[in-house]
């Protein structure tokens, strides 16, 4: 099989993980480069021996790619992503997809038109935890879902954000915690739990001299009946992630480790047929072990490849993706509007409100 040629926008920051990655994957290679930087590209071409540039119209319009890697800051990802996707590219976008759901359909929209592959770098999902998690939820092993509480809290200082001039703006990052530190949080509660329907947010800045929140905490409502809870930081000293997943037939928890508590009978069944008023139920708990398999940035980008190889869709398509981003643009439009907001997001209404935050923040 002819390797499949990667064209990588962004070489420096992520795209040092990607560049590893590849580095270590047979079948794939770096065929070109792109860096706004010069010295940056530059080096990247020479260290691969392969053209390099520093604008990205140069790299997608060129013949001998497959895959189009793009690695660069929020606001880059859907005109980068669509440029490649309308000069025949597959498209691999690091996380999250873009920055709202009117991008977001551009982006699907581009790929499907010009029958090519867009795929999102969501890792987090390939962790062994939480392919454990979803496995053990897809096979019923909790019974039917009733509720979700996902805390994901962590920190970043106010130095951090003068790493790069795109950081903590609505124009140019997006958002805050929800859309860089934590989207991949979003990400997984929605693949372990289902789509979103309805949504209830606040955001606030508390510690940090940024225009976007550093604390994010929602009420979602699924289709699935679900009722969730969600809380995401760039505040704490002391990180945390942590899930607690509640069926009728069980309760899964993980956060220092996984463990899964059985009860002696359905939850439902056992409020219903126990006679005494108050009755306490057993419940058994067993630690899990996840077991080792691929994840990280290597297992996305090979899954990536699968798919263009197999001609089918990469695990985190653009679809997939882009329930992130009907999320957290819904967190953020009800913590603005002061009201729930249904998913799928209104897109008039959320483009509106983003150029009010970018008019602010001017
Ligand atoms: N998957 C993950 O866990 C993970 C981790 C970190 C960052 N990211 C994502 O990766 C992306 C980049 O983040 P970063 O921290 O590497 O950012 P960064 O500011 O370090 O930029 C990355 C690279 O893009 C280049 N670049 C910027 N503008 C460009 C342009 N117009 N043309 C070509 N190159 C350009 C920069 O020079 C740099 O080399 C973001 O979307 C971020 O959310 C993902």
């Amino acid at each position: 099989m002819a390797e499949i040629r990667f064209g990588l926008i962004g070489v420096n920051g992520i795209g040092r993980t990607h560049r590893r990655a590849l580095e270590n994957m047979e079948g794939a290679k770096i065929a070109a480069v792109c860096d706004i930087v010069e010295e940056w590209a530059k080096e990247a071409g020479e260290q691969y021996e392969c053209p390099w540039f520093v604008d990205y119209h140069d790299l997608v319009a060129r013949d001998d790619i497959d895959i189009v890697s793009v690695l660069t800051p929020h606001y880059l990802h859907a005109p980068m992503a669509i440029a490649a996707a309308e000069n025949g590219k597959n498209v691999f976008v690091e996380k999250p997809l873009c920055i709202s759901v009117s991008e977001a359909d551009a982006m699907i929209e581009a790929a499907q038109k010009n029958n090519v592959k867009l795929g999102v770098c969501h890792q987090q999902r390939s962790s062994r935890q939480f392919r454990l998690l979803k496995k053990m939820i897809d096979a019923g092993e909790i019974g039917t879902l009733w509720r979700v509480v996902m805390i994901s809290c962590g920190v970043r200082t106010q130095a951090y954000y003068g790493t790069g001039e795109w950081r903590g703006t609505w124009s140019l990052e997006g958002g805050g915690v929800l859309i860089n530190q934590h989207v991949h949080d979003v990400d997984t509660l929605q693949h372990l739990v289902g789509k979103p329907s309805l949504v209830a947010g606040n955001i606030q800045t508390l510690t940090h001299d940024i225009a976007v929140e550093d604390l994010a905490t929602a009420f979602i409502h699924f289709e699935n009946g679900v009722d969730g809870l969600f809380q995401t930081s760039n505040i704490d000293g002391a990180t945390f992630n942590g899930i607690q997943v509640a069926g009728n037939k069980g309760i899964l928890v993980s956060g220092q480790g996984l463990r899964i508590g059985r009860p002696e009978m359905p939850s439902d069944q056992f409020a219903r047929e126990n006679p005494e008023k108050f009755g306490k139920m057993e419940t058994t708990w067993e630690d899990l072990e996840p077991e080792e398999g691929p994840s990280g940035h290597p297992a996305m980008i090979q899954d990536m490849i699968d798919a263009v190889v197999n001609d089918g869709q990469p695990e985190v398509h653009g679809e997939e993706a882009r329930t992130a981003i009907e999320l957290l643009n819904a967190m953020i439009l009800s913590a603005k509007r002061q009201k729930m907001v249904p998913v799928p997001v209104d897109r008039a209404e959320y483009d509106e409100l983003l150029a009010e935050l970018r008019a602010d923040e001017q």
